[in-house]
């Protein structure tokens, strides 16, 4: 018998194993005809197991030798495209490449001309719906399908997208976002220059959008604490816009909806029959944020059914909902037989939530901290808006006359820039049509991706690709380009770009209208990006519905908050208000810069679940302040020099006929095509200008610094040597310039040369410089010094790569992690448990002789018989007796005493402030505190007390294996006997092990507090 099971499962592993080669070596050989780079990954980056339990793995598998993964553990990891941006790119040189796996295949590209052709070609490159699965749990809808079932989704709830809808969404931004800053302004700890520190800016943009969404979806008026509902709002629609929960419900709209979308992952996750019965807090919260919403939209469909069949006229206002249901129940129904189903309504009102409201409220919430970092920006900013607005009553402003002329100004410059940097879907999935394979033009040359190959449009890359955006040296960071810089002023750079990607013209594109904004993405009258390089809202018939919607949501919401305020970085973490009144000018820079530099490393942060945000209570703490009340304006010179600089650029055809300005004009180069990115090495008269990067098509890799020409010879030499390994910028203003990479052999050969080159570029000659000419061309031989130098620099080469390799190998991670995990009182009691189980298992479960392995002569070794656990023990009374008993006493007993009896239940309550607020996204906070710290601390350390863990065991065990207490023979005393036998010094040791797990506990309690 226990043959045919080892032979069961030997079948079960070969097949698998078999399956698994075989999958591989097919998908290797695909991958191989399209002639495009690939690596070979054991499992699929996309695989859902690996994708819950990838944090596992990742440090096992670090810590085999790094050549079996470093080529392709960058993709293994979460949110990888975020994290390396164009990275992963660059070092291949290549702007795409293929993830090869057992079980599929997929291409990674950040290549325009690529993203083109297959956002063009719907048929041919479909959207891949199995990553939108979530998405439909509520119904069916525009996003998650594919095909006719999606033509007839885009049909129905394209027909609400329309210009007169724009228009009124733009109204309701303005009202909103009133909304939201009187509210700001009215809190507690706002005086009336300034709010309060706002750390709680993310969600309010959330509810911000949530309410400008529940206008758009639904036709609803979501208020800010403080609002009422106009006059005369429809009687039937008061429940839904109310901040309580009416009569049958238990959570109000915004909250219920906004809840379901915060728990959207728990919804999906787990079983709803079984969701409902956990008694754990998120999974009531996820269910009761679910099932209120679905009541709403129950009770909304039947309103609106009802309006419709009394012939109720339509309401003023954008209402998606409204327009769905219109058109299956409106007079006539739908004319073309497109229909949908009354779940089908749900599921794309659901949708539109969904998809129009956290993506408006990440990309204002990132402008708003760019901005924050940026103050010359916001100058900027608000100049444009005064002109446009004036001080006008943002109540006034019309969307037609205004809206064009805003899309062409810095509020779009800041939204485009937001939107490059931080698109809100960070990949857009598409897959090979699955009836055939596909030819396509990558980097110039014709392919064929085969059949059902998965594509991720790698829009976060593209939008930072060198090769088809005009880039300059950064000035912010000395990095060779600017294109991680928010630097809105980049979109006024003139369209010729630097760009030498094609737009491939393909026969096959798709040319059937589908509905939506037909417009550009960015105003005519701006830089307009190459085909392919700009695709925040993706591109072709698949992309956004919503693009305008939400371009007018973004800039009505700018224009109001900027014309009126500023937004400041809070620096409470460095100094106090009072601190802040009494520093100078240069101590608030200082200051300013620490909080810079913080916002800035929490923004890289973000990660991307549904939508790229900050996830996991991270915030950038801010506050908003009246016009004019600024406290950090001052500006250092280099970026005054900056702003100047761009200013001129960008206003060259006011300037450049000005005899004033003629000798600035004339040392640029802003004319040529290349805006400013290609401006002259002379570049501005108030600072010396680092030259454009000369040729964006160079990889990172290839780009080396020229040091300025003031160093000693030696010193040159050295530093080109060190150019191998580093090739950053001086900060003493390096100039980039491209140019190939020394190999470490030639290090010295190229350092001479690059020291020639340079000290050609000398402007003044000083007697050192001459000399440093001199020592750079001549072949000196070497100094003594130079000897032991080098002697040095080998010794400490292979210290430090002894070093690096000891930290490659992981061990210190891996020990560190090890460590962490069993630090903790319940990693205590589970290893106690754990020997206890080690000493029963030969009692409970007795090895059984298997088979024997025979003796092998020339290893000199005798037969051995292999013995194994008797697993057909585990049918009989025999295990179950005793096994149950000690669980009863070891394990359940105490669990049951130590979470009901728990003190640290009343410890954690102890400390939690009084003040809270709600905290869904429906409605604001009234407190500062985070709701998540607030429900964190409230949290007992332990569910399970481990000090009455142990006690109880400690009892229980005494009672029931000295005594031989059976309980009125509840308990088989044969099983305590055997109990009693199997355990390491029967009951005796497992009062030791409660002592060593009780002390532990206290010892525990003592060090927390
Ligand atoms: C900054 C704001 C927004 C961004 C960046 C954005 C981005 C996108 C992207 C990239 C897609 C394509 C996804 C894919 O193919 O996998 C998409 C689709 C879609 N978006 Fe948006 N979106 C935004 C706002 C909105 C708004 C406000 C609405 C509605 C009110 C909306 C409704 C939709 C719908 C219905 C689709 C599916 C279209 C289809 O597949 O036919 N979006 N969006």
């Amino acid at each position: 018998m226990v043959s045919s099971v080892l032979l069961a499962l030997g079948a079960a592993a070969s097949w698998a194993a078999y399956t698994y080669v075989s999958g591989l070596r097919s998908n290797i050989l695909k991958a191989r005809r399209t002639n495009i780079p690939y690596i070979v990954v054991p499992v699929h980056p996309f695989n859902r197991l690996w994708q819950l339990t990838f944090w596992i793995w990742i440090p096992l598998i670090k810590m085999l030798p790094k050549s079996m993964w470093e080529d392709w553990m960058f993709i293994m990891q979460g949110d990888w495209a975020y994290k390396s941006l164009q990275d992963d790119f660059d070092k291949r040189g290549r702007q795409s490449f293929i993830i090869v796996s057992p079980r599929g295949m997929t291409l990674f590209t950040n290549d325009p001309e690529a993203i083109h052709q297959i956002t063009q070609r719907r048929e041919a490159f479909p959207k891949d719906t199995t990553s939108y699965t979530i998405l439909s749990m509520f119904g069916e809808n525009v996003l998650t399908t594919e095909g006719a079932v999606w033509r007839m989704h885009r049909k129905v709830t394209s027909a609400s997208f329309n210009e007169k809808n724009a228009a009124h969404t733009f109204a309701e931004a303005i009202n909103q976002t009133q909304g939201m800053m009187n509210w700001y302004f009215y809190k507690e700890g706002a005086i009336s220059t300034s709010t309060p520190t706002i750390k709680t800016l993310e969600h309010d943009t959330m509810t911000l959008a949530l309410n400008i969404i529940g206008y758009v979806g639904f036709g609803l008026r979501l208020l800010w604490p403080g609002q009422k509902l106009p006059e005369d709002t429809d009687p039937k629609l008061v429940k839904y816009g109310a901040l309580e929960p009416p009569p049958g419900y238990t959570m109000s709209f915004a909250d219920a909806l906004a809840t379901t979308l915060e728990k959207i992952i728990v919804l999906l996750v787990f079983p709803w029959a079984l969701l409902k019965r956990l008694p754990f807090e998120f999974a009531k919260v996820a269910w009761e944020g679910k099932v209120n919403y679905l009541k709403y939209m129950d009770d909304f469909l039947k309103d609106k059914m009802a309006d419709v069949r009394a012939g109720n006229r339509e309401r003023e206002g954008m209402d998606i909902m409204g327009q769905l249901v219109r058109s299956k129940y409106g007079k006539g129904g739908s004319k073309d037989g497109a229909e949908l189903s009354d779940a089908e309504i749900i599921g794309n009102a659901f949708i539109i939530t969904v998809a129009g409201h956290e993506t408006t409220a990440n990309t204002l919430h990132f402008t708003l901290l760019e901005l924050a970092n940026n103050p010359s920006g916001q100058r900027q900013l608000q100049k444009d808006i005064d002109t446009e607005f004036g001080d006008s009553d943002p109540a006034t402003w019309n969307y037609e006359q205004n809206v064009n002329t805003m899309l062409a100004s810095y509020i779009g410059a800041c939204m485009n820039e937001t939107l490059r940097l931080m698109p809100p879907v960070v990949e857009v999935p598409k897959v090979v049509s699955y009836n055939s394979d596909q030819a396509i033009t990558i980097e110039g040359e014709k392919r064929v991706l085969p059949a059902g190959m998965g594509i991720s449009l790698v829009a976060v890359s593209v939008h930072r690709n060198p090769r088809c955006w005009p880039t300059r040296p950064s000035k912010l960071t000395g990095a060779p380009t600017d294109l991680d810089d928010y630097l809105p002023e980049r979109w006024y750079r003139t369209s010729e770009s630097t760009s030498t990607s094609r737009e491939v013209e393909d026969d096959s594109a798709d040319t059937e209208d589908y509905g939506g904004f037909k417009g550009s993405d960015t105003s005519a009258s701006m830089y307009r990006p190459v085909r392919g390089s700009f695709i925040p809202f993706s591109d072709g018939a698949r992309s956004c519905l919503g693009r305008r919607i939400a371009q007018v949501e973004m800039i009505a919401m700018l224009a109001v908050i900027f014309q009126k305020y500023s937004i400041e970085l809070a620096v409470d973490e460095w100094a106090s208000d009072e601190e802040v009144d009494k520093m100078s000018a240069e101590e608030r820079r200082k200051v300013y810069a620490q909080a810079q530099e913080k916002s800035r490393k929490t923004i890289k942060e973000a990660n991307s679940i549904l939508t790229l945000k900050l996830n996991g209570g991270k915030h950038v703490p801010v506050r908003f302040v009246k016009r004019g009340h600024e406290s950090y304006e001052s500006l250092k010179k280099s970026e005054l020099e900056l702003q100047l600089d761009d200013y001129l650029t960008s206003h060259a055809a006011q300037f450049q006929s000005d005899p004033t300005f003629a000798p600035y004009y004339q040392t640029t180069n802003t004319g040529h095509g290349h805006g400013r990115s290609s401006r002259g090495s002379a570049g501005s008269p108030v600072k010396r200008e680092t030259p454009a990067v000369a040729s964006s098509m160079m990889p990172a890799e290839i780009r080396v610094s020229r040091r300025r020409v003031t160093r000693a010879a030696e010193e040159i030499i050295q530093a080109a040597i060190d150019n191998d390994d580093d090739d950053g910028d001086d900060s003493e203003g390096a100039e980039s310039e491209p140019e190939q990479r020394p190999s470490r052999a030639t290090a010295t050969a190229t350092a001479t040369a690059t020291a020639t080159t340079a000290t050609s570029n000398a402007l003044i000659r000083t007697p050192a410089r001459a000399l440093s000419q001199a020592a750079a061309r001549m072949q000196l031989p070497a100094t003594p010094r130079d000897v032991v130098q080098i002697a040095e620099n080998g010794r400490i080469a292979l210290r430090n790569r002894a070093t690096s390799l000891y930290h490659e190998s992981g061990i210190t991670e891996v020990t560190q992690s090890t460590r962490e995990a069993l630090s903790t009182v319940t990693s205590v009691l589970f290893t106690v448990a754990a020997f206890e189980l080690y000493c029963l298992r030969p009692e409970l479960l007795p090895d059984r002789y298997a088979f024997t392995i025979p003796a092998i002569r020339f290893l000199g070794t005798s037969e051995y018989p292999v013995q194994v656990p008797d697993i057909f023990a585990l049918l009989t009374s025999s295990f179950w007796k005793p096994a149950l008993t000690w669980a009863l006493t070891s394990l359940i007993l105490p669990s049951l005493f130590g979470y009901f009896f728990n003190l640290s239940v009343a410890a954690a309550h102890s400390h939690v402030s009084a003040s809270s607020g709600t905290h869904t996204r429906g409605r604001p906070r009234t407190s500062n505190v985070s709701a998540a710290q607030q429900q964190q601390q409230q949290q007992p350390e332990y569910v399970v007390d481990p000090l009455m863990f142990s006690i109880v065991k400690a009892i229980a065990t005494y009672v029931v294996y000295a005594q031989g207490v059976t309980f009125g023979g509840l308990i088989d005393p044969v099983a305590i006997s055997r109990i009693n036998n199997a355990l390491y010094s029967g009951w005796k040791g497992v009062l030791v092990g409660t002592a060593i797990t009780g002390l532990t506990a206290i010892y525990d309690a003592v060090l927390r507090k």
